[in-house]
């Protein structure tokens, strides 16, 4: 039994869905957390926005193949679901651990969003293709503002940590 190019394409939509919907879990509890970080909330907050968006795009994906998003799939999220988990414990150095997480989030999403698209492509399905690609462009974004953040991120960590203040978060 072969699987054809759109069931591929959907399963891929799917699983799409399903990392937005980590993204957004991700991004709201580290959102409700941060205190000490304004542009990280800020950046965070914008992207919990885009992200709707996003998972909205999908979810209308599915829909105009009568298929409704399922739940995530084991272990596709395994090596980033781990990684993510490292910002869960509480630590000091919480706010590097989850800076580099939304670093390795955001590019594994530029990942999914760029094979899903290879995927529509190769299944001349090109009716969600401007959507989807205006999702790649805010992973993008965010990519870059996350990597940006990394070092003004790291100086407050050390000045904070250093005055003896509170920095983990
Ligand atoms: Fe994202």
């Amino acid at each position: 039994m072969s699987t054809s190019a759109k069931e591929i394409y959907v399963t891929a939509l799917k699983n799409t869905h399903a990392v937005e919907m980590q993204a957004l879990q991700i991004m709201e509890r580290q959102v409700e957390r941060l205190e000490r970080y304004p542009e990280m909330t800020d950046a965070l907050r914008k992207h919990i926005d885009e992200t709707h968006g996003q998972r909205r795009r999908l979810e209308e994906a599915l829909h105009s193949f009568d298929e409704t998003p399922s739940a995530i799939k084991e272990g596709f999220l395994g090596f980033v679901g781990n990684m993510m988990a490292l910002g869960h414990t509480p630590a000091q150095d919480e706010i590097l651990k989850n800076t580099y997480a939304n670093h390795a989030f955001e590019n594994f999403e530029i990942a999914a969003y760029t094979s899903l698209l290879a995927i529509g492509d190769a299944a001349g399905l090109s009716a969600h293709r401007a959507g989807l690609t205006q999702s790649l462009d805010e992973e993008k974004a965010m990519a870059q503002r996350v990597h940006d953040l990394i070092v003004p991120t790291t100086q407050r960590y050390v000045q904070l940590t250093a005055s003896g203040e509170k920095a983990d978060r």
